[in-house]
């Protein structure tokens, strides 16, 4: 793969002057994405399911056909991926779901200080409702959740694992596929935090044999406001809907009503069409590059950023094994807001605070980092742009006296 050549395919891009390491938070559009939505909006724009018009059958074809190409893309069934607005609605959907009408207070659910907030506030919730008591999986030095340390946390009364499969903030690999297999073993499902690892790695629910996983659109090269569900199917169908209205119902009666087959039962309302398109067009995108070499490139570019950014004075890289493209650093003694505004200066976009992550940065002990992150259309210039960013921030707040 060729970045300068894929660089010319985001329209955002045009500005030769930006350089984009924010992916974390949101990926940019390339324009194959952003011209599948707008042939929606332009030629048939109309609900999916319901309409006895061609257009509608039309429209219901994309739709249907790009949720065909998400079940193939990790290797599930068709009718075990439900369309959510993102990775964070999929995560609640099963706690909402699952955990409500299957935890009591003698369970046991483990998470990590490792997790963005979408994986553990909805089982803190779980936990406040039902009582279950809720485990952390103790990080090793580097930050890590590890198979050893897991299993000091795993135990006959764990009903529910919830994990991520590559942290947004240290950018490791979870050991997801050991960890689903120990749980199963004495009987617990495990819900997989699949946001920053569906758009850099092949993934294949059958092979980690996980009970849910879940991912965003937005970061993968598609649209804002779609995400994904995995669940199987076994499960699915024992799970009542959280949400309730049209499209989701079978027959309705004044007291009681019944529900479609899964995944319909869980998509209430019109859904995001458009966003579900662009999906689909975002995973052919991806596809033809090969999420091998996409990984293989983001991982050359961090490390070879990181070996810079420790020959400069100040810096404070935390993650420096991570296996992914995401470096979170600090510069010794400047706040990462203040650090952030600099970059912005030189039009370099990324990210500063707490990343939706409070409990590590917590286990970190500061404040807040700065992150960057990697992407297909990163290239060697822009690492070293930044780097070169970052050698004149820190001679710039050494010079102020900070
Ligand atoms: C690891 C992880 N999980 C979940 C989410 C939530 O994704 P969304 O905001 O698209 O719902 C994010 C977003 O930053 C994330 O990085």
């Amino acid at each position: 793969m060729n970045p300068y050549d894929l660089k010319k395919d985001f329209p955002i891009l045009d500005d030769k002057t930006l350089i984009y390491l924010d992916t974390a938070a949101s990926s940019l559009k390339p324009k194959q994405v952003i011209k599948k939505i707008d042939e929606y909006y332009e030629q048939y724009s109309v609900n999916v399911h319901r309409g006895v018009y061609n257009l509608s059958y039309v429209a219901t074809e994309l739709y249907e056909g790009s949720r065909k190409k998400i079940s193939e893309f990790i290797n599930a069934d068709f009718n075990e991926i439900i369309f959510t607005k993102g990775a964070s609605s999929a995560l609640n959907l099963v706690a909402s779901s699952y955990g409500l009408n299957n935890l009591t207070s003698t369970d046991e659910i483990i998470v990590s200080e490792l997790e963005h907030h979408s994986q553990v506030l909805p089982w803190q919730n779980v936990s406040n409702i039902t009582k279950a008591k809720l485990v952390y999986v103790p990080l090793n030095k580097e930050g890590r959740i590890t198979i050893d340390n897991f299993k000091k946390v795993l135990n006959k009364n764990t009903k529910v694992v919830a994990l991520n499969y590559i942290s947004n903030v240290m950018g490791y690999i979870s050991p997801i596929k050991e960890i689903i297999k120990l749980s199963h073993e004495i009987g617990a499902i495990v819900s997989v935090d699949a946001a920053q690892a569906a758009p850099h790695m092949k993934l294949d629910v059958k092979d980690i044999d996980c009970d849910f996983l879940a991912f965003s659109g937005h970061k993968m090269l598609g649209p804002t406001g779609i995400g994904v569900l995995f669940g199987k199917k076994k499960l699915l169908d024992n799970m009542p809907p959280i949400e309730f209205g049209g499209d989701m119902n079978d027959n309705v009666n004044l007291y009681d009503a019944s529900w479609k087959e899964v995944p319909y039962k869980f998509e209430t309302g019109t859904p995001g069409i458009a966003g579900a398109i662009g999906l689909g067009a975002a995973i052919d995108y991806l596809e033809d590059i090969g999420l091998e070499n996409i990984s293989k490139h983001e991982l050359k570019l961090k490390n070879y950023t990181v070996k810079k950014m420790k020959e400069i004075e100040d810096i404070i890289v935390y993650n420096e094994t991570a296996e992914t493209g995401i470096i979170t650093f600090n510069i010794d003694g400047v706040h990462p807001h203040d650090a952030v505004t600099f970059f912005d200066g030189d039009n370099i976009c990324m990210r500063a605070g707490h990343h939706c992550a409070q409990l590590i940065i917590k286990w970190l002990e500061v404040v807040a980092t700065l992150r960057v992150s990697f992407y297909l259309y990163n290239t060697l210039e822009d690492c070293d742009k930044f780097i070169e960013s970052v050698k004149n921030a820190s001679d710039f707040f050494k010079s102020v006296g900070f």
